[in-house]
């Protein structure tokens, strides 16, 4: 009896001696940016687009008290609390106007803030770590390209121990991945920029994918569906599967969907959709949204009634 005590006294001491070195590790990011020769060009106008298609000025403005685009104060709602987005404009007082390229680029890459505390996932860095180089500076060009608007952030409303920034490393452990999309070399083209578009830019999967109860993203229920998911909505199964997916649309149906969000039922989209599409989706080429439907129809079926698709008149 004494000796299994004294064990698992020794089992714990190792236990927060790991946890504790762990924190301690927990080190910023060194950013190397992609060199500039045969690299992708970086271009506001092109950083403009994904500024739309990534949602950043989504959830980085307080659309509904008239603020100002990108200058933040957005309350998103979460089971951990109310998350309030930060003014990302180039104020370089309170905004991002004074942070260097690679901090910006640690920030999306790595869920890093510049003096290295952790960011929360609210903010959807496991989506956007897929990004390339180019295509962050791109949005970082096109920020920087607006003008600055001093709006102050407004501190989140979370309670202990979801407000505690190290927590993160945990989470961070289990639940993400950085590093840039990698082209799959058995799937066409158009199906990798699909992917990329999805995975990385629009982050369809942070709204349509189930998660654990620490927010992590169930990978193995990918784009399955999530009822009660972002702002109480439910953000319907967009795999193949023939009753409670997506399996029942044709090609145009999805194309369609994603350009003018009307459904394969006839009615037109509510919500946060909406805002996908408005600001995203609907201003893709026709290449990029042929591009996605040729991702979206290529995935293995997953039934979800929980959060069925809109399945015809
Ligand atoms: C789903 C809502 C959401 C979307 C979409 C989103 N963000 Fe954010 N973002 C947040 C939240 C919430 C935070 C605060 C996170 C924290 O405090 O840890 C944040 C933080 C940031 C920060 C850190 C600011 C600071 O002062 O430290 C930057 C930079 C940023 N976002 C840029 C972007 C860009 C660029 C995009 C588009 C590619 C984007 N965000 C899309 C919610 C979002
Ligand atoms: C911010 C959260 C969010 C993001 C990001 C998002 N969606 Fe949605 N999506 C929703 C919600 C909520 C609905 C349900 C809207 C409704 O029923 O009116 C929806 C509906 C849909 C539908 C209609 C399904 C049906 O049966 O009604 C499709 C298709 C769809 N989304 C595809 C996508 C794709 C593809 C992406 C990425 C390009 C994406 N969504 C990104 C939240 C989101």
């Amino acid at each position: 009896m004494r000796r299994l005590f004294k064990a698992a006294i020794l089992l714990g001491l190792l236990g927060g001696l790991a946890a504790l070195g762990l924190i301690l590790t927990d080190k910023k990011e060194d950013v190397t940016l992609a060199a500039a020769a045969g690299a992708e060009a970086v271009s506001a106008e092109h950083g403009a687009l994904l500024l739309g298609l990534a949602g950043c000025v989504n959830c980085h403005t307080d659309k509904k008290d008239g603020a100002a685009p990108l200058a933040g104060g957005r309350a998103l709602e979460t089971p951990f609390g109310t998350f309030y987005t930060p003014n990302i404009t180039s104020d370089p007082n309170q905004g991002i106007g004074a942070w260097s390229d690679e901090d910006f680029v640690r920030a999306l890459r790595h869920g890093r803030r510049p003096d290295g505390a952790n960011y929360f996932p609210s903010f959807p860095y496991v989506a956007y770590t897929r990004m390339t180089d180019a295509d962050m500076l791109s949005i970082r060009a096109a920020i920087m390209a607006r003008p600055p608007v001093a709006q102050p952030n407004k501190p989140h409303d979370i309670g202990f121990p979801f407000n505690q920034r190290w927590t993160m490393r945990f989470w961070k452990l289990l639940h993400f991945k950085s590093g840039v999309y990698e082209a799959k070399a058995d799937k066409s083209e158009a199906w990798n920029r699909g992917a990329y578009i999805t995975e990385a830019l629009a982050h369809c999967g942070e709204c349509h994918t189930p998660r654990y109860p620490d927010g992590g993203l169930m990978r193995d229920m990918w784009l399955a569906g999530v009822k009660n998911g972002p702002e109480g909505e439910t953000a319907p199964n967009l795999t193949s599967d023939p009753d409670t997916g997506l399996g029942g649309w044709e090609a145009n149906d999805i194309a369609f969907f994603l350009r003018l969000g009307v459904k394969i039922d006839g009615d037109v989209v509510g919500s946060i959709m909406y805002e996908v599409i408005e600001n995203g989706t609907g201003k893709l080429s026709l290449a990029d949204n042929a591009a996605i439907v040729e991702y979206l129809q290529s995935l293995p079926p997953i039934a979800n009634s929980e959060a069925p698709a809109a399945q015809g008149f």
